[in-house]
């Protein structure tokens, strides 16, 4: 399977003389096609800078970034926005639905922006495993955090992108959902070869993946996976 992205020697600096901080120190990863990798680690130790950057979201201060064979570093705005909307979906912390758009609306807007007819039928196998098929035609304010942030969810699969980012994915959600969000994520990984990168606080969440990698003050290290007896239960 090739790479999807590969970082190298990453370092992200935030600030000047007595205020910098480092949040990366020199990060070196790569994720394979149809890859799930879960990054857990404590607050303020880097994860979110580290999958913004992975996305091209913000600039690292130093290193290298490949997405799909494409050096992202050395390319203007216009190109990064492109290869973005195309190679990547994102979900956020926040959920970042449009307020003034119904449900359904925000997943025809994919579909304007790539100029095609809408997928109705793909809209809606996705809403109806997220469980939220019978939201399809309210707005953003008439449902909770957690049914918002499963419509994000399903937005950003809807692309069929080939890197998905998703940070802290479940944090909104009950364990339930919690759990069926992270399967589908997985599923999705697996059988359509997406490479997935999952940030969480929960470690009741990594069960899943293919590898697991802990951020620790600036630098990632890679976790052994745990054992079968763990996985169920
Ligand atoms: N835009 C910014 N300007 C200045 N400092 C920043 C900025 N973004 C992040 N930082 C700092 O970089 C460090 C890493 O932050 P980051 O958001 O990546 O942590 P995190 O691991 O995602 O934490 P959490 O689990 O709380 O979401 C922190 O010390 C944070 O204060
Ligand atoms: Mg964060």
């Amino acid at each position: 399977m090739k790479d999807i992205l590969i970082m190298k020697q990453i370092i992200k600096k935030f600030g000047h003389g007595h205020a910098e901080i480092t949040a990366l120190k020199g990060i070196d990863f790569s994720i394979k096609q149809g890859e799930f990798i879960s990054i857990i680690g404590p607050s303020g130790s880097g994860k979110s800078t580290f999958l913004t950057i992975s996305g091209g979201l913000q600039n690292p201060t130093s290193g290298e970034i490949i997405i799909n064979g494409t050096n992202f570093s050395t390319l203007n705005e216009k190109r990064r926005a492109r290869l973005r909307f195309k190679e990547l979906g994102f979900i956020l912390q926040s959920s970042n639905l449009i307020p003034f758009l119904k449900i359904k609306e925000q997943f025809y807007l994919v579909d304007n922006v790539e100029k095609r007819t809408q997928q109705e039928a793909k809209i809606d196998a996705l809403l109806d495993s997220l469980d939220v098929l019978a939201l399809k035609n309210k707005y953003p304010n008439e449902l909770s955090g957690g049914e918002r942030q499963r419509v994000a969810i399903g937005r950003a699969l809807y692309n069929e992108p080939s890197l998905i980012l998703a940070d802290e994915p479940t944090a909104s959600l009950d364990t339930d959902h919690a759990y069926d969000v992270v399967k589908l994520l997985v599923k999705e990984a697996h059988e359509k070869e997406k490479a997935t990168i999952m940030v969480t606080h929960d470690p009741r969440m990594v069960k899943w993946s293919d590898r697991i990698f802990r951020m620790e003050d600036g630098l990632l290290v890679e976790e052994p996976m745990p054992t079968e007896h763990e996985k169920s239960n």
